[in-house]
């Protein structure tokens, strides 16, 4: 395994030699505009096993791929209608990604079996160019072993997936911090499948009738090896709450961690053995919510407290992804 920097700029040989590892069936991980991706050919089935086995994901659970313009998008899906047309136009390249019926080139391993295909155009230099250049579309489920933490930070993808991949291409923190917003058109109505930085109201905004989906779960799937609790009804009741939580007898002796703003963390008169003060910005907040997790996840803190946010765009999109966390507790 090698890590190649990207970060200041493309270097254009090594950019060959990725896309020639991706052409011969290579996996490699590589920033995208929403999180981190692991990327092999798509339309090569055994590299495609490959990122089953590196993730240990149930073969069930389709993968979403990228393409780098419209011919490509052409190549591997059917009927592009025009509510489809209207969303591409709007929202590629970017965190959209789209729910297509999936042409026969596309092997069955990348959808788990399904007739249909999740596809955007990412905004991302350095995947784009990845595309390009391999001329192939690339899968690109979020580089994380199955069921842990999704990754904005190609350090944290090194001491999760080095010994498992071929290449990791280094290009900085990924600008959005949470995965893509995915859709699919049912009966001329755009339905959320799952949520994400591009909202219900984004969508309505350019004219199209939205829904959320009632199998839209954005599910509970990252397992922390910590207790995570979120405290709600705002700032007066902060101290109250976790102080009645801490008092059950099972909770004596524990660790305890504050995830809040220095507002929040201000009212607490309890011992805290670990504050990560995360500001007042929400749009800071949501691009960094999977390395605070991820911080919070390597201490040996027994239990964190996290505040809860406001109900306005991102405030929303930040409670949705803590929900998203398998074991936490909502007080
Ligand atoms: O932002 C993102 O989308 C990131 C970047 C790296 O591309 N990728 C990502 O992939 O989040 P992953 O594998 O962690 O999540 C993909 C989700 C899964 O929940 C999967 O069930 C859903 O997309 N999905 C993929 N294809 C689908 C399909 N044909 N129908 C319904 N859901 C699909
Ligand atoms: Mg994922």
């Amino acid at each position: 395994m090698k890590v190649i920097d990207f970060k200041e700029n493309i270097d254009y040989s090594s950019l060959k030699m990725l896309s020639k590892c991706i052409k011969n069936g290579g996996v490699i991980v590589f920033p995208t505009e929403t999180v981190y991706g692991i990327g092999a050919n798509a339309l090569d089935e055994k590299a495609v096993d490959r990122i089953y086995k590196i993730k240990g994901r149930n073969k069930a659970k389709p993968l979403i791929v990228l393409v780098n313009d419209i011919d490509m998008l052409n190549s591997i899906v059917e009927n592009v209608n025009d509510i489809h047309k209207k969303l591409i136009e709007n929202f590629w390249p970017g965190a959209l990604t789209i729910i297509f019926e999936k042409k026969d080139i596309l092997p069955d391993n990348v959808t788990g079996g399904l007739s249909t295909v999740g596809v955007r155009i990412p905004g991302n230099e350095i995947v784009m160019q990845l595309i390009c250049n391999a001329g192939v579309p690339i899968t690109a489920p979020s580089a994380n072993i199955s069921g842990r933490l999704s990754i904005v930070d190609a350090k944290v993808v090194y001491g999760e997936l080095r010994d498992k991949v071929d290449y990791i291409v280094d290009g900085g923190v990924t600008g959005i911090g949470i995965e893509s917003t995915i859709v699919k058109v049912e009966n001329g109505i755009v339905k959320i499948l799952r949520k994400g930085k591009i909202q219900k109201e984004d969508i309505e905004k350019i004219g199209l009738q939205v829904q959320i989906d009632e199998k839209c779960t954005n599910e509970n799937h990252y397992m922390i090896d910590k207790e995570l609790v979120m405290i709600t009804e705002g700032k007066t009741k902060f101290n109250e709450k976790i102080n009645s939580f801490l008092s059950l007898s099972e909770n004596e002796n524990k660790k305890i961690g504050v995830i809040s703003s220095d507002e929040y963390y201000e009212r607490l008169d309890l011992k805290v053995d670990k504050y990560i003060n995360i500001g007042e910005d929400y749009d800071n907040i949501l691009k960094n919510i999977f390395s605070i997790l991820n911080d919070a996840n390597n201490t040996d803190i027994d239990i964190f407290f996290t505040q809860s946010f406001e109900n306005n765009e991102n405030g929303n999109v930040i409670m949705d992804k803590i929900r998203e966390v398998k074991n936490i507790k909502i007080i």
